[in-house]
């Protein structure tokens, strides 16, 4: 290296490689200064707002509506209405029309999306330029491939629809998690009434004009937004069929105990604690592109994250340098600069829970790395950190993080891995990196989790299921498996 500098500094050549700042215009979204809720296809007006703001410097972007259980009820007054009077009994190929359109349209807006998701959520414009908004409009046209297949997906099963659902999703992916959630619920012919994070409800409320391109009759999708008691009103709405909740654990949990015995479905993707494990025969550069792409994507805001790093014993130390080498290189800043790679982090509460975890690491005897790095001033950030020397009782081994932090573990037998991998009350996703073929199975067979990645990591595709273990949830979303919680069969 200092060879190459001081051979750099001889020759008349730029020594500066920094990236000039490459913001993407906001000038393609427009937002207005107050939404109200999307009900039966038309605005009510809310009689409590709340400030909306931009995570990156807090700059106030829209009022939004605290919806009470009676807007609520209004809401789900009007999925019922429009449930009854058409939506479940249209024939799927005309369902499939709608939701087809609805995907056009995404893609046809997916810039002025991805702007706006990267504005009030806080994740680098190219990850909801390139992950975000794509897969949301390809979950769309999956399911519309489904809406006249049902028959066919479930043979001799006479499938028919469940009624109205209420869907509640995290700040994560607000428009990704929405598509997950409206588009499996319209193919199977349910009206639907769903209610965004309180941090990020500017995507949702957009898609409404979505809708309205698509001419989708009145009600079938509504929107409410607000806080936890908006989704907690939803939860205890007596016409609602059934919930699908995307979110924390705590509340999963307490969602399921609100619905015992009332006979409503449910479906829950809580938390995870993933592992990502590497084999001392893996690629080691890959792998260390996977563990990056693994915890550092979406700021660790990613219930799959793979923030338990296992490394085989024999090549902990060269894995541990090439990691921290990288990470030195990642941009973290301005989320709609289209080279940052780490953007802010959603929320101030998020930021706290963060914080405090990681000094939870650093007090119980992690050691700690974070490479140079200036943040901002203003807004919600924290620098890509590793923790090593990590023990499996620790905190940061233990609970969800949530952000950019990274426990690395060790491991000298794949028996002990998974052991360790499994050592946790989580189940949601894996990583397994070996060039072994045989081993990648083996690995897959015992690690109990929803998703297994080999040699790649948070790979996501609308045909291929995800979902839980043990305090990760039940029920899947995505794939054939994916129509199943918004269905009830004839037998
Ligand atoms: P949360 O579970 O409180 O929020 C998720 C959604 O549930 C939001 O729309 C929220 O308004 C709603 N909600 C909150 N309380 C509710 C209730 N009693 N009844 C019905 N709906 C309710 O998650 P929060 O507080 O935003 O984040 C806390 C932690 O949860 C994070 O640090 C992270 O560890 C985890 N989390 C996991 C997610 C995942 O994708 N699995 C997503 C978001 C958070
Ligand atoms: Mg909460």
């Amino acid at each position: 290296m200092a060879e190459l500098d001081k051979q750099q500094r001889e020759v008349d050549v730029p020594g500066d490689w920094t990236y000039a700042s490459a913001p993407e215009s906001r000038d393609i979204v427009h937002i207005a200064d107050r939404y109200g809720y999307f009900v039966g296809g038309e605005w009510l007006e809310p009689a409590e707002s709340y400030e909306t703001i931009a995570p990156r410097d807090e700059e106030p972007l829209a009022a939004v509506g605290q919806a009470t259980p009676e807007d609520v009820g209004r809401a789900v007054d009007a999925a019922r209405a429009a449930y009854a009077d058409g939506w479940s009994s249209l024939p799927g190929s005309e369902r499939a029309k709608y939701l087809f359109r609805i995907a056009r349209l995404l893609q046809e807006r997916s810039r002025e999306f991805a702007v706006l998701e990267s504005l009030n959520g806080g994740k680098p414009i190219k990850e909801s330029r390139d992950v975000d908004l794509p897969l949301a409009a390809a979950h769309f046209f999956y399911y519309a491939g489904w809406a006249d297949k049902l028959e066919y997906a479930f043979p001799n099963r006479r499938p028919r629809p469940v009624g109205v659902a209420g869907q509640i999703i995290p700040w994560n992916f607000p428009m990704l998690m929405l598509a997950w959630k409206v588009a499996p619920a319209l193919a199977c012919g349910n009206t639907v009434v769903l209610k965004p994070a309180e941090t990020t409800p500017l995507t949702a409320l957009l898609f409404c004009d979505v809708l309205r391109q698509a001419e989708l009759p009145a009600g079938v999708v509504n929107i409410v937004t607000g806080d936890g008691r908006t989704g907690a009103a939803l939860v205890e709405s007596e016409d609602v069929d059934k919930i699908a909740f995307t979110g924390s654990t705590e509340v999963g949990k307490e969602i399921q105990r609100r619905l015992a015995g009332t006979g409503k479905r449910l479906t829950l993707e809580l938390g995870g604690k993933a592992a990502n494990i590497v084999f001392d025969d893996a690629a080691l550069d890959q792998a260390v592109e996977g563990i990056v792409n693994g915890i550092y994507f979406n700021q660790g805001h990613v219930c799959c994250a793979g923030s338990r790093l296992f490394v085989q014993e024999s090549i902990y130390e060269p894995l541990v340098a090439k990691l921290e080498r990288r990470l030195s290189t990642l941009r973290v800043g301005d989320p709609l600069d289209k080279n940052t790679d780490v953007g802010a982090i959603n929320s101030a509460a998020q930021l706290e829970k963060i914080r405090e975890l990681v000094a939870a690491g650093v007090e119980e005897g992690a050691e700690i790395y974070q490479p140079p790095c200036v943040l901002p001033e203003k807004g919600y950030w924290f620098v890509p950190t590793v923790f090593t020397n990590v023990a499996q009782s620790h905190r940061i081994a233990q609970e969800e993080i949530f952000g950019p932090v990274l426990s690395v573990l060790t491991f000298r037998t794949p028996e002990e891995a998974v052991e360790k991998a499994n050592n946790t009350p989580y189940g949601l996703s894996a990583g397994v990196w070996t060039e072994k073929g045989s081993r990648i199975l083996w690995m897959a067979q015992r690690l109990r989790a929803g998703v297994v990645w080999a040699n790649t990591y948070n790979r996501f595709d609308p045909s291929s299921p995800f979902g839980g273990y043990k305090e990760s949830g039940f029920g899947r979303e995505g794939g054939r498996h994916g129509l199943e919680p918004y269905l009830e069969f004839d037998e």
